[in-house]
């Protein structure tokens, strides 16, 4: 079993984070035997004392208000049953807590366009787009830091360098928000990149979601936030004597439009290096003839430290391929499906030459690229050489692509795809004996890398990449079994919650954008309750549960719906969305998901300890179920409308009477053996779990090897690397996205069925774990997953008539294991093995 200890120490769901805001939630994992008990300590400043709990994985920081800017050291003891004890250390940063520095930006009127390279290029003018601008401000510094740290933002997106090197490793900072609301800043330790003496710190800002171009809204399809990209920045310095210098944005900085002629996330990006500055980012450099910032302003208000890990450059592809297709052109397959942007080495060449990537994520009939289903977002990356050769990557554009098309180099050398997402830490595996089941899996997982790019996006190619909340709440399960999502969701429910309605009304996407009907849709809305349930189950912190932001919710769809169907206020009403089969009745699926938000929400109440409103919202549940089966369940096994997805909610939100679950069940069977799946993005999650739940693992099984459309493996087979939009790849092109991951929920089955690893339906982080293996026709399956209190594992294998199954319960964690042939056993921590004789 090995030695206690923790490992894993997070704070705020942060490894070492810089920049924490409030009293952070300090957590750890546990490895080894089970402890006795547990303290943590920050700093001398605090100690929880014993804590009550033995196997306690976390705990809220309940000491002195913390001093802004400081590293706080943390440590968690535990003790084991002999008296031995283990220490683990940790540290984060507090962020900084009152600003002085202004907004800054270059004279938008200043500016003086270049004409479009050629006619019919991207035109910079016709899209509106404004030259990149960049910033510099040169300081001295004194021998002797102690310690460096900037604190930067921007409206739009920044790279800052100090002295040439690039402050920290985020891409497309500071990441995408309601900015009227909220805007995160970063924290850098720059104290490496000082030097004695002149120093520059330089920035570059570019559009992003806040003034470029952001979803399809033809009336208003960019600048939804602000007309022009500004800066925020503090750089402190800490000497050794003790004293401070702080360098902050404001009217001395100096400012010119340089090379990157124009940025833009759907539009994508030009290089033109004729207009590059050489040396501007270095000390020495002469600018005096730059213009002087404008200062716009002082409303340091919506600042607040970035909750999450930032979007990075995570992995790099090579290509699959290479073909020539014309003497200056080539087409590269990367063989990957994925969102991110190309590099590319450009040789020497005549000034003045042009080279033009164009991205899709598929080939068309002749073997060209498939820009259909892009919409109006271009993403073409252009890049005009000086004569030198040098290496192009655009800074500020993500597309979402397996090939590239470039145009203008005669050689091409070396050229990479590199991938850009949030960078949430892997936190499962999952793999089986069947190669096209492990397929699936990476098409799950990559589909999660192109959709988690700093909010969760319905896709990374089109003109949309939207927080769709739908997407996100079947997807939600999945993603947490990939990885460790805690802090990327808590960032994004303050998107969700910034984009509530003072009546309670949840949008349909979040951060909200103007052109999509904020009145949130059934299913969609509801994805305001039933995520922060779900983050709570799997990482049980109690703050992902904001209650009266939830009863919020339910009490406005209550308020408007007296008779508990719900039929007003279900905005654009998006039903089963894109559900192969007939129709689920709208009011029943509306209905269902009216129950399920306030059967959480009461659930949540009690939690938090709210009881009053928990009794009154689980009489509400009850009532809203009362008139559920009164309006939709005609007969015993039989719903109204008579559907697959109808079935599915019904019998995962527990809304029939006990006795009618079974002959629903059966109903649902049949109709999946006569049809296949035939649900759209609000049933697909739930259908493989249920049919297990209710007995029929096996029709579960065929349903996840079926290759016919529509499944998961037709689109195995037909070479997707991603999950797509609809079952059968086969759209109108404007809605035929090859990367969008709610049919990907099939993963939590992967994870919780195939190979076995759930929690108990009262658990909270993974205390109690269910075990349950359902192997089908595979020879064996295996999966790990790092979950909040430590590793949980699972491998089971078949030979020669037997069944092998070994689990790992991690520390303080007991679990029940079910068996095939149907005995079950109850096990503590540490590693199991068991053996059966399969029934034939
Ligand atoms: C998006 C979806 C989204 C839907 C709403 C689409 O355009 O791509 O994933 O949930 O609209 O129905």
């Amino acid at each position: 079993m090995g030695s206690l200890r923790a490992y894993g120490l997070r704070s705020d769901h942060r490894t070492t984070p810089l920049g924490v805001d409030g009293a952070p939630l300090l957590s750890w994992r546990l490895a080894g035997e089970d402890p006795v008990g547990c303290v943590v300590e920050v700093d001398g400043l605090w100690s929880s004392g014993r804590l009550e709990d033995p196997a306690a994985i976390q705990v809220r920081y309940a000491g002195p208000p913390l001093r802004a800017r400081t590293r706080y050291e943390w440590a968690v003891t535990l003790w084991a049953a002999d008296g031995t004890s283990s220490t683990t250390r940790s540290w984060f940063e507090s962020g900084a807590d009152r600003w002085t520095a202004g907004w800054i930006a270059a004279d938008p009127d200043a500016v003086e366009y270049v004409d479009p390279p050629t006619e019919g290029d991207l035109a910079l003018r016709d899209h509106g787009l404004l030259p990149c601008p960049q910033l510099r401000r040169a300081f001295q510094a004194r021998p002797a830091v102690a310690a460096a740290r900037l604190y930067i933002s921007a409206k739009g997106l920044y790279e800052a360098r100090l002295n040439g090197h690039r402050a920290g490793d985020a891409q497309l900072a500071p990441g995408w928000t309601d900015y009227s609301r909220r805007i995160p800043y970063q924290t850098y330790d720059v104290t490496d990149l000082l030097a004695d003496g002149e120093n520059v710190l330089a920035v570059t800002l570019a559009d992003g979601w806040w003034s470029g171009f952001v979803g399809f809204d033809p009336r208003r399809p960019g600048s939804h936030y602000g007309r022009f990209p500004e800066l925020i920045a503090e750089l402190h310095l800490d000497y050794v004597d003790g004293s401070t210098q702080v360098v902050v944005t404001d009217g001395a900085w100096r400012t010119e439009r340089g090379h990157v002629r124009y940025a833009d996330l759907l539009k994508g990006e030009c290089h033109d290096e004729r207009a590059a500055t050489p040396g501007w980012e270095l000390p020495g450099f002469d600018d005096s003839s730059w213009q002087p910032a404008v200062v716009t302003g002082h409303d340091h208000a919506p600042l607040v430290p970035s909750p999450d890990e930032p979007v990075r450059a995570v992995r790099e592809l090579a290509p699959l391929s290479v073909t020539r297709t014309g003497p200056l052109t080539h087409l590269v397959d990367f063989g990957q499906n994925l969102a991110g942007r190309v590099r590319v080495a450009v040789p020497e060449s005549a000034p003045g030459t042009r080279v033009t990537i164009r991205h899709a994520e598929t080939l068309d009939a002749e073997g060209g690229l498939d820009v259909a289903n892009l919409r109006t977002a271009d993403a073409t990356d252009v890049l005009i050489s000086a004569g030198q050769a040098v290496v192009f990557e655009p800074a500020f554009t993500y597309h979402g692509f397996r090939y590239a098309e470039m145009t203008g180099i005669e050689d091409l050398g070396e050229v990479q795809a590199v991938v850009l997402h949030s960078d949430t830490p892997q936190a499962g595996t999952f793999e089986c004996s069947d190669p096209e089941i492990n397929q699936l899996q990476r098409n799950i997982e990559w589909g999660q890398r192109g959709n988690f790019v700093s909010v969760p996006t319905d896709c990374p190619q089109r003109d949309e990449r939207l927080g769709w909340l739908a997407d996100a709440q079947v997807f939600l399960p999945t993603a947490c079994f990939n990885a460790d999502v805690a802090a990327f969701f808590a960032k994004w429910l303050r998107d969700v919650r910034d984009a509530q309605r003072p009546e309670g009304g949840f949008p349909n996407v979040a951060p909200r954008i103007s052109g999509v009907a904020d009145e949130g849709a059934p299913g969609w809305a509801d994805a305001g309750v039933l995520i922060p349930w779900h983050l709570y189950r799997v990482y049980g912190d109690e703050r992902f549960l904001d209650v009266d932001s939830m009863a919020g919710w339910v009490e406005f769809v209550r308020r408007h719906n007296p008779d508990l169907i719900w039929r007003a206020k279900t905005g654009p009403h998006f039903a089963d969305w894109l559900a192969p089969g007939a129709a689920t009745p709208r009011d029943l699926l509306a209905t269902a998901f009216f129950h399920r938000s306030a059967d959480l929400t009461a659930r949540a109440a009690l939690v938090t300890g709210r009881t009053a409103d928990a009794e009154r919202l689980r009489a509400l549940a009850d009532d809203i179920r009362t008139a559920f089966i009164k309006t939709f369940a005609l007969a015993p096994g039989r719903l109204a409308g008579d559907t697959q997805t109808g079935y599915l909610l019904a019998l995962a939100f527990g809304l029939l009477p006990g006795e009618w679950e079974e002959p629903a069940a059966r109903r649902l069977a049949e109709l999946v053996e006569e049809h296949g799946p035939q649900t759209g993005f609000l049933g697909v999650n739930l259908l493989c779990p249920v049919l297990s739940a209710h007995g029929r693992a096996d029709l579960a099984h065929a349903l996840l090897r079926r290759t016919d459309p529509p499944s998961w493996l037709y689109q195995v087979r037909h070479g997707a690397t991603t999950i797509w939009e609809r079952w059968d790849g086969a759209g109108a092109p404007s809605m035929n996205s090859f990367n969008h991951y709610a049919f990907g929920s099939i993963g939590e089955w992967l994870y919780g069925g195939v190979a076995g690893i759930a929690q108990a339906p009262d658990s909270v982080a993974f205390r109690e774990l269910v075990i349950r293996p359902q192997p089908g026709d595979l020879v064996w399956a295996r999966a790990t997953y790092e979950s909040a209190r430590g590793r949980v594992a699972v491998s089971w294998q078949r030979a020669e008539g037997d069944f092998r199954l070994s689990v790992t319960v991690p520390p303080g964690a007991t679990a029940t294991i079910h068996l095939p042939d149907g005995q079950t056993h109850r096990v503590l921590s540490g590693d199991h093995t068991f053996r059966t004789t399969e029934e034939t």
